[in-house]
């Protein structure tokens, strides 16, 4: 397996590209599955997630062509039946099973298996399939879902830990070919769904209200062939505004979108740094002072659970008690023992994370656990004293497109050892 060594102590500065968003382009790329027409998505990143995906959608009939950024598929003549073996690398191939339904009122997709940032059930899409008429079974670790015909339906998606993404992407996925008009209450209200719903319309589908808690879909007859491009990842951007933070004099990314960063920027700046920002690009310097935080991650528009980890790492070396709260996916803390291998002080207590700043960290060899875990690590490593050892690195792959290269080119030291 691959690992990564961070040379830490490199001050960081200059511009970064943000890619096209990986949990926008999953739902987008298995919409595709609605038409028999050709369909053509832009900036689809270059990971590992997208590539399960392609396999997947292969798999499943579709012809996929690949070249850069730009991804086309025709998924003429499709078969319903997703097993194990294809579906177990990803929690996001459960999007395939909203499509299916709505085109062939039939799938049968085998459940991904456990996740190490906690349970993550899917109850409330099965619910929502239910709702729309689907019989709905699960046996032998299968999801068996069959309607003889699919009828718009009031759903609320709201579960414990509020509103589901791919949830709602799932339904909107289903109801879009259904007879009559579906309601989605306690929608999910991410940029991701927005997206997906703007490619949903480029190819014939009536949807309105996405972006708010409220959806409403017209079912149509049938969905034709459209280009789209994918809006930009919204994490990778946080990520490196972290990493200027942690680390930067000045680090501007581009390509980016300011407005789906709210949550983050207003962080940043409570934390005591600059920010400033034009219409595609954000640019965050050091302003003296640093001041602890008090955060809660909360559904979009709120402070975002894929950034908690992030934050965790750059508190660590800030001074000043602060408290992460975890409300989204409560046991996502993989990263908490990893980090106080660097030497962080961080209490965990359920949910809450008491974080201590620390002077300085120290490279230690560590363990990517997840995605965004390993982010943070990453960026735990670039001030630390010595060399981080960050092993598993496949888990990076996974959402950052080179992260590597991309902070090299700030004027971090990172060097990717290849497995032999
Ligand atoms: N939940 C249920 N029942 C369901 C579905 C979700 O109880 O049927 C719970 C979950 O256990 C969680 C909460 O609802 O406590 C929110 O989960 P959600 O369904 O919104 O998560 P998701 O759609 O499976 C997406 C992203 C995640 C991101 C979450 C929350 C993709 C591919 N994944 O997951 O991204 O953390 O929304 O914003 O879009 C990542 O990129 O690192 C990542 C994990």
């Amino acid at each position: 397996m691959d690992k990564i060594l961070v040379h830490g102590g490199k001050s960081l500065e200059g511009d970064v590209r943000i890619g096209g968003s990986k949990n926008s382009a999953l739902p987008i790329l298995a919409a595709t599955l609605l038409t028999k027409e050709k369909c053509v998505i832009d900036r689809v990143p270059d990971l590992s997630d997208i590539h399960y995906m392609l396999t997947i959608l292969s798999s499943l009939g579709a012809e996929v062509e690949r070249a850069s950024g730009v991804v086309q598929i025709r998924a003429e003549k499709i078969i319903t039946e997703a097993p194990y073996e294809i579906v177990r690398k990803m929690r996001a191939s459960v999007c395939i099973l909203g499509p299916l339904l709505g085109r062939e009122k039939s799938a049968k997709v085998s459940l991904p298996g456990g996740c190490v940032i906690g349970d993550r059930p899917i109850d409330l899409h099965l619910k929502g399939f239910e709702a729309l008429g689907a019989k709905v079974t699960v046996k032998g670790g299968d999801i068996f879902l069959h309607a003889d015909k699919l009828k718009g339906a009031r759903i609320n998606l709201r579960g414990r830990h509020g509103p589901t993404v791919l949830g709602t992407g799932n339904i909107m996925m289903a109801a879009v070919l259904a007879e009559g008009t579906t309601v989605i209450e306690g929608a999910a209200e991410e940029p991701e769904v927005v997206d997906l719903a703007r490619f949903l319309t480029a190819m014939g589908g009536r949807i309105s209200g996405a972006g708010t808690q409220h959806i409403e879909i017209e079912g149509v007859a049938e969905l034709h062939g459209a280009n789209h491009t994918v809006i930009p990842d919204r994490i990778e951007a946080g990520t490196f505004l972290v990493a200027g933070a942690i680390a930067g004099t000045r680090v501007t990314i581009t390509r980016t979108e300011p407005e789906h960063l709210g949550a983050v920027i207003h962080a940043l700046k409570e934390a005591g740094f600059n920010l400033s920002h034009t219409s595609d690009t954000v640019t965050i310097s050091p302003n003296g002072a640093r001041k602890p935080l008090h955060l809660e991650t909360i559904p979009y528009p709120g402070f975002p659970t894929d950034m908690q980890a992030q934050f965790c790492a750059m508190l660590a070396t800030m001074n000043g008690t602060s408290v992460v709260t975890e409300t989204v996916f409560p046991q996502r803390f993989m990263h908490v023992a990893e980090l106080k291998r660097m030497g962080a002080n961080i209490e965990l207590i359920d949910h809450h994370a008491t974080i201590h700043g620390v002077e300085r960290l120290s490279g230690a060899p560590v363990m990517a656990s997840d995605l965004r875990a390993s982010a943070a690590l990453v960026l735990a490593a670039l001030p630390a004293d010595g060399v981080t050892e960050i092993n598993r690195v496949y888990h990076i792959d996974r959402g950052y497109e080179a992260i590597d290269e991309k902070l090299n080119g700030l004027g971090a030291h990172i060097e990717r050892v290849k497995a032999k």
